[in-house]
């Protein structure tokens, strides 16, 4: 990558990520939860050199994956999987176009941010880390017992480092 595209590229991020913060702003504990979804998926794609957009893809994901999650609290009274899919997308997809990310960056984060509690619709290797990173932190967080560690390990965990992070972490 050009270094006048990378520099673009981390401020493009710089601004999400600042515009993620503002987003949760009083909810310390959403911030450090995508937060920390980011670190390991950012752990995962550079031990595993995954190539720079795929990177860019996940890295941002991981930033906006939870977005939906207010809305689906005041709408529906609950935070369920399918309804964050439902109302993250429209959310990511304002906040990357005030950015001005490109429409097919975009849409591809916009999709996962819609997939990211679907695991068996898994197409790519964004998705992956993004499912991968997500799990790590929510393993932690909502005290995951150790054979749901074990299981989610076999069924879902693919990528080298994903699965070494597990391992080190919980297993
Ligand atoms: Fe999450």
């Amino acid at each position: 990558m050009l270094a006048k595209d990378y520099n673009n590229s981390m401020k493009k991020f710089e601004q999400l990520r600042h515009a993620m913060i503002a987003f949760e702003k009083g909810n310390s504990k959403h911030i450090q939860h995508f937060l920390k979804v980011y670190e390991f998926a950012h752990i995962i794609c550079s031990e595993d050199q995954v190539d720079p957009l795929t990177t860019q893809i996940v890295e941002s994901a991981a930033l906006v994956h939870d977005i939906g999650i207010n809305t689906c609290l005041e709408k529906y009274q609950s935070s369920a999987g399918h309804l964050q899919e439902k109302e993250g997308p429209s959310l990511a997809i304002q906040m990357m176009e005030e950015i001005g990310y490109d429409p097919e960056f975009i849409y591809r984060v916009a999709y996962l941010v819609g997939h990211h509690h679907s695991y068996d619709e898994i197409d790519g290797l964004d998705y992956q880390i993004l499912i991968e990173a997500d799990f790590l932190v929510n393993m932690y967080e909502e005290a995951y017992s150790q054979e749901q560690i074990e299981s989610v390990y076999q069924k879902i965990f693919r990528t080298k480092t994903g699965k070494y992070l597990c391992e080190t972490m919980y297993l």
